[in-house]
């Protein structure tokens, strides 16, 4: 089969690449091995897939290169997307810091996709695994499981290596070291945390226990939001956003009370309370079962009468600083993304065409650009398919 565009991958990147390459009259093909498109939008966001972030800037992203993403989020941004989205009449709202739900069902918007693809005449092929992939005359011979496709194009947007279990594969990897392309080394990125030995268990049986605001830090990076324990060590929002961050071996302290000045706090409540037991005056600001397992290990309780001054302001500024020594993550198995990628020293960063192989392009999370958590990985993903998609 001959075709101008041949896309490997029909998730968020592979699917926006399909439909600006459709509109603009080039024959396109969407090859995915999966059994249906979109699997990682469908499970995003709890079902209502985070599509998009209102506060999208480069700033939010990591990649060995910062200036990388500049050009293509500047030119498909969030309005862009939104004004998609609400042309297909799907509703949305802001649920907290600029991050764009679906109301109803992620489902939408792989629909609005499909029905995009559709009108763009665009061919989708799923079960469709890729055995090999040539340079040829025509530009790239590529042999799926539905035999031999001829392309003058050809877009790697296989994603990365995060859950395995809805298809992720490394074969964008391995076609731009094919190609001659560096990619950086991978690490599973926005994942929980693990602990270990005595750390873990210190705070196993706290597993459920929510913080709803804590500051997780890793040197100069620091993120607010929810924390949560968990059998094997802690998530949460903030931890799986400094998780990007964080590398076995690195110092990772959480504020506890980041809306509090502890010290002041904790001296007022001895006036305010001398008899009540410190682990009961911290259970009005911590869960109870932290407060007490706080007490267990790091400071006596006793009624507040009896601490003296210096004590309080220690025991507050180990509330705002307490260590955590991290194990590890958990991995590919539950990280939403990949950091790390094809390196983007050798891509253009306006069409995300290679630099070495005229007519090879790279998009979404294969790429060495990976976002926060919270709707900015599908704006990558939305951008960096548009920008490519525009020139294939
Ligand atoms: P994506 O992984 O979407 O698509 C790659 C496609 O390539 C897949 O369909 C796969 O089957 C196919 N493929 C892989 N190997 C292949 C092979 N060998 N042959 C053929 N096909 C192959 N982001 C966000 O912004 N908001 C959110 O709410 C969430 N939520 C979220 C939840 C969970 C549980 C996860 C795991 C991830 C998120 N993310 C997210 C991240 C987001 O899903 C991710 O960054 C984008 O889906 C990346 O889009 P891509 O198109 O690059 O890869």
């Amino acid at each position: 089969m001959k075709v101008d565009v041949l896309i490997i991958g029909a998730g968020a990147a592979g699917l926006m690449c399909a439909i600006a390459a459709g509109q603009r009259g080039r024959r396109v093909l969407v090859v995915d091995h999966a059994n249906k498109v979109g699997k990682k939008i469908l499970m995003s966001g709890g079902g209502r897939c985070n599509f998009t972030n209102l506060g999208v800037t480069p700033a939010s992203y990591l990649s060995a290169n910062p200036h990388f993403a500049k050009s293509a989020l500047a030119r498909y941004t969030p309005s862009d997307f939104i004004a998609l989205v609400e042309k297909h009449r799907i509703a949305y709202h802001e649920k907290e810091l600029g991050q764009l739900f679906c109301d109803d069902s992620s489902k939408q918007i792989v629909r609005m996709l499909l029905d995009e693809c559709q009108q763009a005449g665009v061919r989708i092929e799923t079960s469709c695994g890729v055995e090999r992939v040539r340079r040829s005359q025509e530009g790239f011979s590529v042999i799926t499981a539905r035999g031999e496709v001829h392309a003058e194009s050809l877009v790697v947007a296989s994603g990365g290596l995060s859950i395995p279990s809805m298809g992720a594969s490394g074969l964008g990897y391995d076609i731009a070291r094919q190609h001659g392309h560096a990619v950086l080394p991978v690490r599973a990125g926005l994942v929980p945390l693990t602990l270990s030995g005595k750390h873990q268990e210190h705070y196993q049986d706290l597993a459920g226990v929510a913080l709803p605001a804590v500051e997780a830090s890793v040197g100069k990076r620091s993120f607010r939001a929810g924390m949560l324990f968990t059998h094997r060590g802690i998530s949460g929002p903030a931890i799986l956003q400094i998780s990007s961050y964080w590398h076995a071996g690195d110092d990772l302290r959480i504020d506890l009370l980041p809306d509090q000045e502890a010290a002041a706090w904790l001296s007022a409540q001895r006036v305010a309370r001398p008899a009540a037991e410190l682990k009961n005056v911290l259970a009005d600001v911590l869960p109870k079962r932290l407060a007490q397992r706080l007490c267990e290990l790091w400071f006596e309780s006793r009624p507040m009468r009896q601490y003296r001054e210096a004590e309080l302001a220690n025991i507050g500024a180990q509330l705002h600083d307490w260590p955590m020594v991290a194990s590890g993550t958990e991995g590919y198995r539950t990280a939403e993304v990949t950091l790390g990628g094809v390196d983007t020293d050798g891509l253009s960063s306006s069409t995300m065409q290679s630099k070495l192989v005229p007519g090879l392009f790279f998009i979404g999370e294969v790429v060495d650009v990976t976002g926060w958590l919270g709707g900015y990985n599908f704006q990558w993903a939305w951008a960096s398919g548009q920008a490519a998609g525009e020139v294939v």
